[in-house]
């Protein structure tokens, strides 16, 4: 009974290979290395003390996924593997519908094929569009204001017409709010490619020295300080409510054979907190100026976790001090990300 997780060598995907291990499941990692390194996956092997089984494959390819389920007796799927830049994704549109779209319509016929009909989805906030009310339950309408959004939405929609379709498919569609933060080992992290479109790792390079300042995108929202206020969560938080819906969905016990819920942990902060935070944090100055607002962006965005705790009997627990201190943890550690450190 393995465990396939796509997109497993990333930021989020190889938190989630270390929980998964660590509760005695098998998992088989399936990750083209666009966006990561597979060093990532040896720290995983370092942190747990169990090998990783690795495929370096694209979702894209159908007979290579039926290969891999079939060759390692998979019996559920984590999806974590896709593009997720909301900039590029206006850009570059049929990149994501390819890559996100039509890579998961591959990975879900190569699954009827081989029998292998669970699968949690990674989903975000983001498809709730702007909020029409705050907290986001799981019932607030959706809509898409970009690309990228576009395709998530559009699986979702996917998923929900195959469970309707035959019931023997059990899918758990989870909705991120903004993971943070680190393996509290310091060995693996986010390894952002490039200039970061997100407020931690742009923080964190401001902090360690590679960037001059942050600009802080609108200083006149209606909130509290005037900044945007997002729900950041520890990425360990997220992974262990992964393993929950995992649980879940293995043991039969969801109230339907397709469900979707948030992982947030229903408290926002403003940039300006998160500035505050990480200065605590890492004991450094985080120089910023205020920029004019980001377009698509909304003013406030936080989660209504009690779908959560109900379905998965899960809540976050790390509090924002861990996120800012586990970050900084793994910068130092590796200051160029996995490029230049030893495996
Ligand atoms: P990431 O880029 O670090 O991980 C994605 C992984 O998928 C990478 O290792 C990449 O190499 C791999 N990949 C991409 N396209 C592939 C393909 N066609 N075939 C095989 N592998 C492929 O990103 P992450 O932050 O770990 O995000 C994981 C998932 O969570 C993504 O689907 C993303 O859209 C979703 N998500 C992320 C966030 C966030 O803030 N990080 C928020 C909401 C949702
Ligand atoms: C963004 C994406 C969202 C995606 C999520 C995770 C947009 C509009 N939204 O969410 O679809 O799911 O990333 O990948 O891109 N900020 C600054 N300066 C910066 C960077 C960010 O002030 O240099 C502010 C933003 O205006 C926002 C907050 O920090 O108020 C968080 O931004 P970010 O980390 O990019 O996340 P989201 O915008 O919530």
């Amino acid at each position: 009974m393995t465990v396939l997780i796509t997109g497993g060598a990333g930021f989020i995907g190889s938190h989630c290979c270390v929980t998964f291990l660590e509760a005695g499941h098998d998992i088989v990692v399936l990750d083209n290395l666009s966006n990561a390194n597979s060093v990532s996956l040896n720290r995983v092997s370092a942190i747990t003390g169990r090998k990783v089984a690795f495929e370096a494959a694209d979702i894209r390819d159908q007979a290579r996924l039926e290969a891999v389920l079939d060759q390692y007796g998979c019996s559920a799927v984590v999806h974590f593997a896709g593009l997720k830049a909301v900039g590029e994704s206006t850009k570059d549109p049929l990149a994501y519908y390819d890559n996100n779209v039509v890579g998961t319509q591959r990975l879900l016929s190569a699954m009827a094929k081989c029998g292998v009909r669970q699968m949690i989805f990674s989903s975000s906030a983001t498809v709730y569009g702007e909020p029409k009310y705050l907290p986001l339950t799981e019932d607030h309408p959706t809509s898409a204001v970009n690309p990228y959004g576009r395709t998530k939405l559009m699986i979702e929609d996917m998923l929900r017409d195959i469970a309707a379709s035959d019931p023997s498919w059990r899918f758990g569609i989870l909705r991120y709010f903004n993971p943070v933060g680190a393996h509290d080992s310091g060995l693996i992290g986010e390894n952002p490619l490039g200039i970061p479109n997100n407020l931690m790792p742009f923080i964190t390079q401001v902090a360690d020295g590679r960037r001059a300042e942050l600009s802080v995108f609108g200083k006149d929202y209606e909130t509290r300080d005037g900044t945007g206020i997002r729900d950041y969560i520890h990425v360990t938080d997220l992974v262990e409510g992964h393993l929950r819906a995992h649980e879940v969905l293995a043991s039969g016990a969801a109230p339907s054979n397709c469900f979707a819920v948030n992982l947030g942990t229903g408290t926002g902060y403003s940039v300006l907190e998160m500035v505050r935070a990480f200065e605590r944090a890492s004991n450094k100055e985080i120089r910023y100026s205020f920029a004019p607002r980001r377009d698509g962006d909304v003013a406030e965005c936080f989660a209504h976790t009690a779908m959560a705790e109900k379905l998965l009997n899960w809540k976050a627990e790390r509090d924002l001090d861990a996120m800012c201190r586990d970050t900084w943890n793994w910068v130092c550690k590796n200051p160029r990300g996995y490029e230049t450190t030893a495996a």
